[in-house]
């Protein structure tokens, strides 16, 4: 059968892993977090490293290895053979992923690992730029948004269902800085692709979303 390609794009902790991982449940296929492979460079070169002379970024780039690891739903990013862990998931690392994503050195080389992945297979793939650049032939892209306000009040809630303090303003403030700073880069900004369904999940909760996007991929 053809190979599928779903691309699901979005601000931040508007949803799009709890969606991209049921889908590609549904669906049978795998599960390409891209904002984790942003987190796991970030991680690695630590704080800073967006400060670097791009000859230096790309020669640590070109020996970092990615690919995907386990089935479906629960398929995840490996970096060098590692198959990165929680340590990726802090509002911290996050910035620092926001940072880096600026360079077009390091968006580069992530372009070309993630289409590698993706070659010759079905998947689900979520992100800032996957119906815009990346995966600019995917048959199905969905943009999904929501106020700023309605996706802090979801992410407090998340925070505080795992035992975290969490703060309403101060997330409300973390998630208006990496929007503004990744809808308004030079290089792959985020903003819907021309043939991108959009998506307000401002009113609709995860099954409600879900159940459109099935609806919309089975009739495509
Ligand atoms: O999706 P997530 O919050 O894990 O992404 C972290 C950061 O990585 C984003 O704020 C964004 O700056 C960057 N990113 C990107 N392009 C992608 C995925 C993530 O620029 N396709």
């Amino acid at each position: 059968s053809e190979r599928l390609v779903v691309t699901l794009d979005g601000p931040a902790g508007v949803g799009k892993t709890t969606l991209a991982k049921r889908l590609a449940e549904a669906l049978g296929v795998a599960y390409l977090d891209t904002g984790a492979m942003f987190r796991a460079v970030a991680w690695k070169l630590g704080e800073g490293a967006w400060d670097w002379p791009e000859d230096r970024l790309s020669k640590v780039l070109s020996a970092m290895r990615f690919s995907l690891v386990g089935q479906g739903g629960d398929s995840r990013i490996a970096l060098d053979g590692e198959p990165v862990g929680e340590e990726i998931r802090s509002e911290t690392v996050a910035r620092w992923a926001s940072n880096v994503a600026r360079l077009p050195v390091v968006r580069q080389a992530l372009k070309q690992a993630q289409q590698d992945i993706g070659r010759g297979t079905s998947l689900v793939v979520e992100g800032r730029d996957m119906g815009t650049v990346v995966f600019l032939d995917a048959p199905c892209k969905f943009f999904l948004d929501a106020t700023p306000e309605v996706r802090a009040e979801r992410r407090m809630l998340q925070l505080r269902q795992s035992g975290q303090p969490a703060d309403f303003d101060e997330i409300l403030g973390q998630i208006k800085a990496r929007d503004d700073q990744d809808r308004n880069r030079a290089v792959a900004p985020l903003k819907p692709a021309a043939d991108a369904v959009i998506v307000d999940t401002s009113s609709l909760d995860v099954e409600g979303v879900f159940q459109k996007i099935l609806a919309h991929i089975r009739g495509a």
